[in-house]
């Protein structure tokens, strides 16, 4: 059955702002991951610590590391593509950090360089590190049901990569539909052949809104007990000039939506739309959340 609870994982500083055209300044960032942490928010994905040539956006990870270490009322994970990336986020003050694999070869080799393969002997390392330090480590798949080179990907692909993530220690997997073209049609299926090899209560779902689906598909995923969702506030993200590139589902919509099923959050609508009104008002255009349009409406 459906959660009672369910952690929302707030990624918009990190996969937000990793596709803005221009580079936000450091202290918006650290303001806006304030907001959030005001509003509830469990988790706030902070940064990344990956190459600044390949996302100049987030090349204040160190500095927005420092500011918000010490808070203490939420986790801040961030990206480590590698050791070095670990080494330098662990460095920074990072108490928590997610590796990154794909289910379609051709997006691993254009958003990380390597193959599948590759990618997964570096994060065995990653884990041990971590391992050693108490550091615990979230695993996500991108791609899980369609890649922008390759179209569409079999569940089993999903699977086994998960299934690989999660036996190095990752101790969450996030299923990204990182295009966003996944329906309930192929996303009920590639969750049923991953919760063949992963438990449930370790997966989180992780939808972009490109075509419209983000909301029904994380429907489907609560029915099925899946009780961890990835969202973006104000839906953040999405490139205009990247064709397919669209944000995450917004959190203020998932919020809305959970409160509408009387599943918990913890997160207050309010505030939520507070810390939305903020970056898009910094971004200068609307908001990408339908919740947060209604709702300054009234
Ligand atoms: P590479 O060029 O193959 O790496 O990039 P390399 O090992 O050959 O190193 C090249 C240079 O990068 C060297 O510097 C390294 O020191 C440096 P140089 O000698 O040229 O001055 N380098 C680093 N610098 C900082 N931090 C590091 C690091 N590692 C090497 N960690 C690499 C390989 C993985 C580094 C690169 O491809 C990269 O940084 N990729 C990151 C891409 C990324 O962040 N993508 C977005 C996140 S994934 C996503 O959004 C999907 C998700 O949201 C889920 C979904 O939606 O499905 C998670
Ligand atoms: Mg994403």
């Amino acid at each position: 059955g459906m959660p009672h609870y369910v952690k929302i994982v707030e990624v918009g500083p990190r996969d937000g702002l990793q596709n803005e055209k221009g580079s936000v300044p450091t202290n918006i960032k650290v303001e806006l991951i304030q907001k959030l942490v005001d509003a509830g928010l469990p988790v706030v994905e902070a940064t990344s610590f990956v190459s600044p040539k390949w996302v100049p956006q987030l090349a204040d990870a160190k500095d927005v590391m420092s500011a918000v270490k010490s808070y203490k009322e939420a986790k801040f994970p961030v990206l480590t593509p590698n050791l070095k990336g670990f080494e330098d986020a662990v460095a920074a003050g990072a108490k928590e950090v997610a590796v990154f694999a794909a289910a379609s070869e051709s997006f691993s080799k254009s958003n990380i360089n390597c193959t599948i393969d590759d990618s997964l002997k570096r994060y065995r390392q990653v884990c041990e590190a971590a391992k050693k330090l108490n550091i615990p480590v979230r695993g996500y798949v991108s791609c899980v049901v369609g890649c922008p080179v390759q179209g569409s990907v079999p569940p089993h692909q999903v699977a086994r990569v998960a299934k690989e993530l999660y036996e190095m220690g990752c101790y969450e997997i996030s299923l990204g539909d990182t295009i966003g073209v996944g329906t309930p049609g192929t996303v009920v299926p590639m969750l049923e052949a991953v919760m063949a090899e992963v438990p449930v209560d370790r997966l989180a779902v992780h939808f972009h809104d490109t075509y419209g689906q983000a909301l029904v598909n994380i429907l489907a995923a609560l029915q099925m007990g899946i009780s961890v969702i990835d969202s973006s506030v104000a839906g953040l993200g999405g490139c205009p000039y990247a064709k397919g590139a669209s944000g995450n589902v917004a959190t203020e919509d998932v919020v809305y939506l959970l409160n509408g099923l009387g599943i918990q959050s913890n997160v207050d609508l309010n505030r939520m739309m507070a810390a939305g009104d903020f970056i898009s008002r910094y971004l200068g255009r609307q908001t990408g959340s339908k919740t947060a349009l209604a709702m300054s409406r009234t």
